[in-house]
């Protein structure tokens, strides 16, 4: 009897840990992803949505080089990825789009007012020269996704951008404007289907790939400079409001953000803490099918963001910690 029970104590003292443990994902970089099929993960200059504990990612399906599909995937842990489909598809979605028209940068967001799923990407043709903005919307995350737009926003050339929804639900596209010389801060209208202002910013510093994170009430900006497929220096800027008074461009990190160029900042927000991801492309790794997504966590506090990578990190989704990997 004493015998049976030091077992069964033994049982639920390891049923215990194990449960504990598994409460911590080890994130490891520099390798490609395999979503739960086996195939390699493509969601390449990726944007994010959060729906309750899932998160979706939609990203460019580079398997081809060029002409990519936009494919969604779904996980709870950023590293179990399930394939979710190809929500924007070449000759399928737009009869131009893999023809006279390719997509880059893919964002997600959910706009409350309509209840719909609207994403923006870069919308563009032969040599960058359409430089316009694509828009799709859903009625669920997974789609099907209908176009509903492909010009430039209020007549601007735009090409690089992501997306940023603020804490009042008013939504924005920021993207490298009129030939890679400034950042245009296009506020959407409430169903976040068209742009209704542009703030011009950063005039003639020709940044790309921007980033925004709203953290205790101030703005922190990513964004690299425009230098193709090769990597360069990321730079910080933070500011109160959207369109007035951001900082000067900070350096930050290496001169090449450790081989990465921002796509997305990810907020873990959980019980005891909240952690921001920073998620990058390692492009040409070694060529852009290959390209890997790579994750780490900063933070961010008075102007300044600790931008340290790591090759591999532990995070808890429930409690929004993180830590090194001994
Ligand atoms: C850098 C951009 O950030 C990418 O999205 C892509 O447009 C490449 N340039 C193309 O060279």
């Amino acid at each position: 009897m004493k015998r049976l029970t030091t077992l069964l104590l033994m049982a639920a003292v390891t049923l215990l840990c194990v449960a504990k443990k598994s409460d911590w994902v080890r994130i490891k970089n520099g390798d490609l992803w395999y979503d739960t099929a086996g195939n390699v993960v493509q969601a390449h200059g990726a944007g994010f949505l959060q729906v309750g504990d899932t998160w979706y990612m939609i990203g460019e399906d580079r398997s081809r080089s060029w002409n990519p599909d936009v494919n969604m995937y779904s996980s709870k842990d950023l590293k179990t990825w399930k394939f979710e489909g190809k929500i924007i598809e070449n000759g399928v979605t737009h009869e131009e789009l893999g023809r006279s028209r390719f997509i880059e940068r893919p964002k997600l967001m959910y706009c409350k007012n309509t209840g719909k799923y609207v994403v923006w990407c870069h919308w563009e043709g032969r040599n960058y020269g359409a430089s316009e903005a694509g828009v799709f919307v859903a009625d669920k995350v997974t789609g099907p996704y209908r176009f509903h737009a492909g010009e430039r926003p209020l007549g601007i050339k735009s090409r690089d951008c992501n997306v940023f929804v603020d804490d009042d639900g008013t939504a924005w596209f920021i993207s490298t404007i009129e030939e890679n010389q400034h950042l245009g801060f296009f506020r959407l209208a409430d169903d976040y289907l068209s742009a209704v202002e542009c703030t011009q910013l950063f005039k003639r510093q020709a940044r790309e790939a921007p980033a925004i994170v709203k953290v205790d009430g101030t703005y922190y900006m990513l964004s690299s400079a425009c230098t193709g497929w090769d990597p360069n220096q990321c730079k910080l800027s933070w500011s109160k409001s959207m369109t007035d008074g951001w900082s000067r461009l900070e350096n930050i990190g290496d001169k090449i953000a450790y081989d990465t160029q921002a796509a997305s900042i990810l907020t873990i927000k959980g019980t005891k803490k909240t952690t921001y991801l920073y998620v990058g492309d390692r492009w040409m790794d070694p060529d852009l099918p290959r390209s890997k997504t790579i994750i780490f966590p900063i933070s961010f506090s008075d102007g300044q963001c600790d931008f340290t990578y790591r090759d591999e990190f532990e995070i808890n989704f429930k409690t929004g910690e993180w830590r090194e990997v001994k």
